[in-house]
């Protein structure tokens, strides 16, 4: 069978794309005028543009840290383990917090047994476009006085009691990066409502670099091989070239910059359809949602109470590691490609100080080694939705 449902996907045509040569052209800053939409969809005071999510961190912490001494940032203990990074180019210091398999995200209980007189920052996550409820970490830091940054890159648009999440704490962050629900095939975005906050993030934004001559020529074709590839029956047909893209390697560094004007035009096309394509998403993770969430081998996220997750992806623990593997050789046979995001949890990666004789954050380390993410973008069509039931209905 040549066509083969990815991982992940954004629609994007190639005219879309080719507007993006505008930015080549004029004075006009595209760049404030995407940021200036974005922070009127999220509901937000601010927004700023960066080269990726990582950048946009690394750039809240170090805004936040002429404010305090304090000098530590909590995640969770499974996540996406790059985000080490831009807490250690902050001159801060990682510290985790177990993981919660109600949420997959940070077991908010576990977080008074983290934090202390040094938590500068904690960042809960809404992995995989799950919103949870920080009401916790919200009341913890008005007590404790540490900032709030929600991590939102793979929840853009989602929503909780009625709020976008990413405008709940002092600030949020989204990644534009390929595999998100809006992408531009790399970029960043922080919000915040804090005026103070924003004049910060300004100062220390207008110190990073544009990006390269080099980017700017190549932009327009990666976004248009990136157009291209997430398209079924080009994804199946040339599966082996592609999946030599896919990120395997734990990253060490990164670069922080602006983001391009090209980008931000597709990015301005993007956000008006992303509502559209989260409705999509929502539709067919909750079809998936209803049909496996009495299965026994396996456990799903809880859906907060008055929450519009966005379902970046669909995510799956298994109690059985074998039954796991299984199902995802059953899924390829049948046309639909799965994922496994962190494979370990962070503190296996990088040493953060953690004891390695016994096991810190036994959670992560459970979900990390049996989580699998099912597609539940645009291009999954109802044909493949009921295999993928069928396929978990046999195990
Ligand atoms: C939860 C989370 N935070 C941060 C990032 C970093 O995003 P970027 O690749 O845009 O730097 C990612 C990207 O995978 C992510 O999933």
């Amino acid at each position: 069978m040549l066509r083969k449902i990815p991982t992940t996907a954004v629609p994007l045509s190639i005219f879309e794309v080719l507007r993006g040569f505008k930015s080549f052209f004029g004075n006009k800053s595209y760049i404030k005028e995407f940021e200036s939409n974005f922070a009127r969809y999220m509901g937000s005071n601010h927004a700023f543009s960066f080269n990726c999510c990582t950048a946009s961190i690394c750039i809240f912490l170090k805004a936040i840290k002429k404010l305090s001494n304090k000098q530590e940032v909590v995640i969770p203990a499974y996540t996406v383990p790059t985000l080490v990074l831009p807490i250690r180019k902050a001159g801060l210091k990682p510290v985790l917090c177990e993981s919660s398999l109600d949420t997959f995200s940070m077991d908010s209980e576990r977080l008074p047994d983290v934090i202390n007189d040094n938590t500068l920052c904690v960042l809960p996550i809404y992995h995989f476009g799950f919103p949870y409820e920080i009401d916790l970490p919200l009341k913890l830091a008005r007590e404790n006085g540490f900032f709030v940054l929600e991590d939102t890159a793979q929840a853009p648009g989602a929503t909780l009691n009625g709020k976008k999440v990413g405008t709940l704490g002092d600030a949020g962050c989204f990644s534009l990066c390929r595999g998100k629900n809006f992408s531009t095939f790399s970029g960043g975005m922080l919000v915040t409502n804090s005026d103070e906050l924003a004049g910060l993030i300004r100062e220390e934004r207008d110190l990073l670099p544009g990006q390269g001559f080099s980017f700017k020529i190549t932009v327009p074709f990666i976004l248009t091989a990136y157009s291209l590839v997430t398209r079924p029956v080009i994804y199946g047909s040339f599966y082996k070239l592609i999946s030599q893209f896919k990120h395997t390697t734990v990253h060490d560094s990164f670069e922080s910059k602006l983001y391009s004007d090209f980008q931000a035009i597709i990015g301005l096309g993007l956000l008006d359809k992303l509502d559209k394509f989260n409705a999509i998403r929502l539709k067919k993770g909750m079809t998936l949602y209803k049909a496996l969430k009495d299965n026994a081998h396996i456990i799903l996220p809880e859906i907060a109470k008055n929450s519009t997750p966005v379902f970046n992806h669909f995510p799956v623990v298994f109690k059985e590691t074998k039954t796991m593997e299984k199902v995802q050789v059953k899924l390829w046979e049948r046309g639909i490609d799965t994922g496994r995001m962190y494979l370990k949890p962070v503190h296996h990666l990088y040493d953060l100080g953690y004891d390695r004789q016994k096991e810190s954050f036994p959670k992560a380390l459970y979900i990390a080694e049996r989580l699998i993410t099912v597609p539940t973008h645009p291009y999954l069509d109802d044909k493949s939705i009921e295999k993928i039931i069928d396929v978990f209905k046999s195990i």
